[in-house]
């Protein structure tokens, strides 16, 4: 789609029209081409251990019940009634062997299925047909290293492939979890920002760039230590731009943030050093074979709206949702996660350390970039302002050529990997959601 004669996107040029940011139809339009055809985070699995054990989320506007069954089985359905589509479940976790709904009292069971009806026979003559009558179901749920994601696409590529590469960083820094007593959410937070979703998605996804300038109040104040002086490292930090519209960034390679980890180890305590080494250990031989050995990643986003945080072994990581909330607003879900055998002393660390400095709500860094969401989107949604588009070219025309890129420790690693100051993976994002919207260049 266009408006008018003006393209939404064109990504030979860099150029993204502000209206992607704030226009309805464009926002209606990615509800049903994106939302609702693309793999959607919704939970991860330690959040619903036991059978009847639920959450309540969102797949763009929809509202969805993810629910492990009585089998044990996680099913994800939209969270209305079938009768005359009152809100099913009131809550944002719990366990239920059942819903009743509030408006008229219909009954569901974990499978979905329409169990009770009030005066069936004197209201319906016993003639409903309650197998017609069930909650509606996402046609596909798969499971992921913990993650569970679903799409309302019947006809969706497999979530392998549709991660594609995004997947040997996940297993390899991420998932190493697993080798460590597995991943565990340890705390929440939720806010609600004012702004386009696609802002923080896109940040996400490769904005090194913004680092120094909007977090430098937390450089100068010794919060985080100051790691953009000087040139390019050979190890990192770099961004990393992966089809068909993920991206990865502060990816560091080798030993040198191991070695950084370990002398902030040390300050804690021996069973610190002990989880970075056991930690590191099983990296290396999760990607034996690679050339390079990746260490860690600071950010990255999972199209359209799952985000990953992390950057240290001694922070753990964040999974954020950008629910969508109109064109011009969105709900910011944070789950902070750590593998279950890192020290309890490392986990409070880093709760402490979010809700002071980091990506909470509470903490320096959010309210920075927060601040700037909402300074973007105010200065985007009005007549004169909208006509100018935004500027996504860094880089542009030097991709897979960069200055010095035959010194990085990147050997092996897939994706388009770039340095820390460009956009190429926000690149990346547009095209496949100009794509997916049915504006491909
Ligand atoms: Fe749920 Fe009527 S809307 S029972
Ligand atoms: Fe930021």
């Amino acid at each position: 789609m266009s408006l008018g004669a003006n393209r939404l996107v064109e990504i030979g040029k860099g150029l993204v029209s502000r209206e992607v940011f704030v226009d309805r139809e464009v926002y209606d339009i990615e509800q049903e081409r994106v939302f609702g055809r693309c793999w959607l985070y919704l939970g991860h699995e330690t959040q619903i251990p036991e059978p009847g054990d639920f959450l309540t989320t969102y797949m763009g506007e929809d509202p969805v019940i993810l629910w492990r069954d009585p089998n044990g089985r996680p099913r994800a359905f939209l969270n209305t009634c079938r009768h005359r589509g009152n809100r099913l479940c009131l809550y944002e976790r719990g366990n239920a062997s059942a819903f009743t709904c509030s408006y008229h009292g219909w009954t569901y069971n974990g499978e979905g299925k329409l169990t009770g009806v009030p005066y069936h026979v004197e209201a319906y003559f016993d003639e409903l047909d309650r197998d017609r009558w069930g909650l509606i179901q996402t046609p596909r749920l798969t499971s992921y290293g913990g993650m569970v994601f679903g799409s309302w696409d019947p006809d969706a590529r497999s979530l392998d492939e549709y991660l594609g590469d995004v997947r040997w960083y996940l297993d390899a820094v991420l998932l190493v979890a697993e080798d460590l007593g597995g991943l565990e959410p340890v705390t929440s937070s939720r806010y609600a920002a004012r702004g386009n979703w696609k802002i923080p998605a896109e940040n996400f996804a490769g904005d090194h760039y913004h680092n120094p300038t909007t977090h430098g109040s937390s450089y100068k104040l010794g919060l985080r230590a100051a790691e953009f002086v000087g040139p390019q490292g050979r190890c990192g930090p770099f961004e990393v731009a992966i089809a068909p519209g993920h991206g990865l960034g502060g990816l560091t390679t080798g030993a040198e943030s191991f070695e950084r980890d370990l002398a902030n180890a040390d300050r804690v305590g021996p069973e610190a050093r002990y989880y970075v080494e056991a930690r590191y250990a099983a990296i290396k031989k999760r990607v034996k074979g690679a050339g390079s050995v990746p260490y860690s990643f600071s950010h990255a986003n999972v199209f359209p709206n799952f985000a990953i945080w992390g950057g240290s072994a001694l922070r753990g990581h964040g999974f954020f949702m950008f629910h969508p909330r109109g064109p011009l607003s969105t709900e910011v879900r944070q789950t902070v996660l750590f593998p279950r055998e890192a020290p309890q002393v490392i986990k409070e660390m880093a709760i402490a350390d979010l809700g002071r400095g980091g990506h909470f709500a509470s903490g320096f860094f959010e309210q920075d970039d927060a601040n700037n969401f909402e300074q973007v989107t105010q200065g985007t949604t009005s007549y004169i302002a909208r006509q100018y588009p935004f500027y996504f070219g860094m880089g542009l025309g030097h991709e897979g050529r960069w200055p010095g890129q035959e010194e990085w420790e990147v050997h092996d690693l897939p994706g388009l990997i770039g340095p820390r100051f460009s956009e190429h993976p926000q690149r990346c994002f547009y095209a496949f959601w100009a794509e997916l919207i049915g504006e491909g260049e």
